[in-house]
C-alpha cells in the first residue's frame, strides 16, 4: 500500500485547508481535484463549468483527474464533495490510496460551504433544503467508501490533522459507528 492519503467528505468540511495541512505534516505533495479540473479547463471555475457544460460533463472531468492518478506516490487528495457518486470513482479513489472520510455536524458543513460560490450546487433558491437532501443521501456513500472517518466538528484544522495521523498510524481502526450507542 502506498503512502497516499485521500480526504473524501461533504462540501465545507475543510477537505482542501485540512488536506493542505496534512500533506505539508507527511511531506507529501498536496492536490485537489477540483483545482485540476480548473486547470485542465484553462481557469474556467466551477461554477462557470457547471453552468456552460452541466453537472454531467463536470462529472466526466472528475473522472478523468482520478483515472491520472492512479499511480500518483506521496500525495494527500482533497476530492470534491461528490466525486464518490460514481462507481468508477470509488474504485478509482480507493486504488489512489487510504480514504478517509472528514465529516462534521451540518450546521458547520452548511455555514462553510455557504461563504463563497464555488458550489453551484447550492447556488438556488433554498439552499437549505437542497443541502440536507444533497447530505443525507450521501452520508452513506461517504460512509461506505472510507477506510476511516474522522469527526471535524469544533476541531481547529491543525488538531484534525493530528487526529487524523494517530488513527492512521494505527493502521486504520474500525470505523466509528454513527449510530448513538
Ligand atoms: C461538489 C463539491 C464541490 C465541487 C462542485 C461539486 C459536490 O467541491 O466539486 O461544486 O457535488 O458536492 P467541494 O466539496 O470542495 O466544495
Amino acid at each position: 500500500m502506498n503512502s497516499n492519503i485521500v480526504l473524501i467528505g461533504f462540501m465545507g468540511c475543510g477537505k482542501s485547508s485540512i488536506g493542505r495541512r496534512l500533506a505539508k505534516r507527511l511531506s507529501h505533495e498536496f492536490l485537489d481535484s477540483d483545482d485540476l479540473i480548473i486547470a485542465r479547463a484553462q481557469g474556467t471555475s466551477i461554477s462557470d463549468l457547471f453552468a456552460n457544460e452541466g453537472e454531467e460533463r463536470f462529472r466526466e472531468r472528475e473522472s478523468a483527474e482520478l483515472r491520472d492518478l492512479v499511480e500518483a506516490q506521496n500525495i494527500v487528495l482533497a476530492t470534491g464533495g461528490g466525486a464518490i457518486l460514481r462507481e468508477e470513482n470509488r474504485a478509482l479513489l480507493h486504488r489512489i490510496g487510504r480514504i478517509v472520510w472528514l465529516h462534521a455536524d451540518p450546521e458547520t458543513l452548511f455555514e462553510r460551504a455557504s461563504r463563497n460560490r464555488k458550489r453551484p450546487l447550492l447556488d438556488v433558491e433554498n439552499p437549505r433544503s437542497t443541502f440536507n437532501a444533497l447530505l443525507e443521501s450521501r452520508i452513506p456513500i461517504y460512509e461506505a467508501t472510507a477506510d476511516i472517518q474522522v469527526d471535524a466538528t469544533g476541531l481547529p484544522h491543525e488538531q484534525t490533522v493530528d487526529e487524523i495521523i494517530r488513527v492512521l498510524a494505527l493502521g486504520g481502526i474500525p470505523k466509528v459507528s454513527t449510530e448513538a450507542s
